[in-house]
């Protein structure tokens, strides 16, 4: 596994997404036995990086990864769990509440990183932060973070976050380079915040490029798998595949360490 650096913690490169993970916008209780199976293997196979929120399957998705994690048998520090706090429940009192929810469905007394999930126009940031700080004041938070937000919103959260931010999580894949355009990507990695690129299997982009598939023919490996590796081969980025089939998870954890060159990389760089 290749990990990043930041604020003295070491993350590895590669997670475990868990949107789908117990049903989708509600709980649904018909894949509560695939979705513990999913965790199961992923932790099995070596995942230690976990990315949920409260609005995965209604808190579900929590709920599972705790039990998950739980019956794994891993000490508490050996994982790091990411949550976030919807972007109905910015206002100082919800996301106090909003992470006490998450924390008793994950039944851990503390979360690695929080983020606002989306930002919300209709409540104040600086409001939103005054709880999230005083999470962190509290140790229920180690770390701070944002989701979907633009460059503009990006300087706002730095500016209000007491801790220094951890990372945007964005989207970010082959097909998909917003945050590149938009300027995210590069402040980010100018100011030593991790880019955690979500949604990074982009399967019917995969399908149709062929100099993907000819590169992974040529290094033995899957288009899937340089998808991957073509975002941690960046510095400073970090991404968090899901998948329910072992095989698959074992593939995008072993993608972290496809190191790719710079004439690999070459007919990536202006898609
Ligand atoms: N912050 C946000 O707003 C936000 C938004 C979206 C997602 N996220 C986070 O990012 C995570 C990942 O994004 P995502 O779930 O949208 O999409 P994703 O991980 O890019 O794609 C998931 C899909 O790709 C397939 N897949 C995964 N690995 C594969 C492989 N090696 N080969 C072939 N197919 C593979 C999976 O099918 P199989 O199960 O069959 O493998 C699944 O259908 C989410 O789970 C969530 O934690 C955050």
């Amino acid at each position: 596994m290749r990990y990043e650096t930041a604020q003295d913690l070491r993350i590895p490169k590669i997670g475990f997404g868990t949107w789908t993970i117990g049903g989708e916008s509600s709980a649904d209780p018909a894949r509560d036995a695939p979705s513990l199976k999913a965790l199961r293997s992923a932790l099995e196979l070596g995942y230690t990086h976990f990315d949920t929120a409260e609005g995965y399957a209604g808190g579900h998705a929590e709920e599972l990864l705790g039990q998950a994690a739980h019956a794994s048998g891993l000490a508490r520090p050996a994982l790091f769990i990411t949550s976030k706090v919807s972007p109905e429940h910015l206002g100082y009192a919800d996301v106090l509440r909003s992470c006490e929810n998450s924390l008793r469905r994950l039944g851990m007394d503390y979360l690695d990183l929080y983020l606002i999930h989306w930002p919300n126009r209709s409540i104040d940031l600086a409001e939103t932060f005054r709880a999230l700080n005083k999470l962190v004041a509290d140790g229920k938070v180690r770390r701070l973070g944002v989701s979907n937000f633009n460059l503009k919103l990006l300087k706002e959260a730095v500016a209000l976050s007491k801790t220094k931010l951890l990372t945007n999580q964005v989207s970010y894949s082959l097909p998909d380079r917003t945050c590149v355009e938009n300027g995210v990507l590069a402040y980010c990695q100018a100011n030593g915040i991790l880019l955690t690129g979500y949604t990074p299997v982009k399967r019917r982009f995969i399908h149709g490029n062929k100099a993907l598939q000819e590169l992974a023919r040529r290094r033995a490996v899957t288009p899937q798998q340089i998808a991957l590796a073509w975002l941690v081969n960046q510095p400073g980025v970090i991404t968090i595949p899901m998948s329910f089939d072992p095989q698959h998870q074992a593939e995008n954890l072993a993608a972290a360490d496809i190191h790719l060159t710079e004439s690999e990389l070459e007919p990536f760089l202006n898609i």
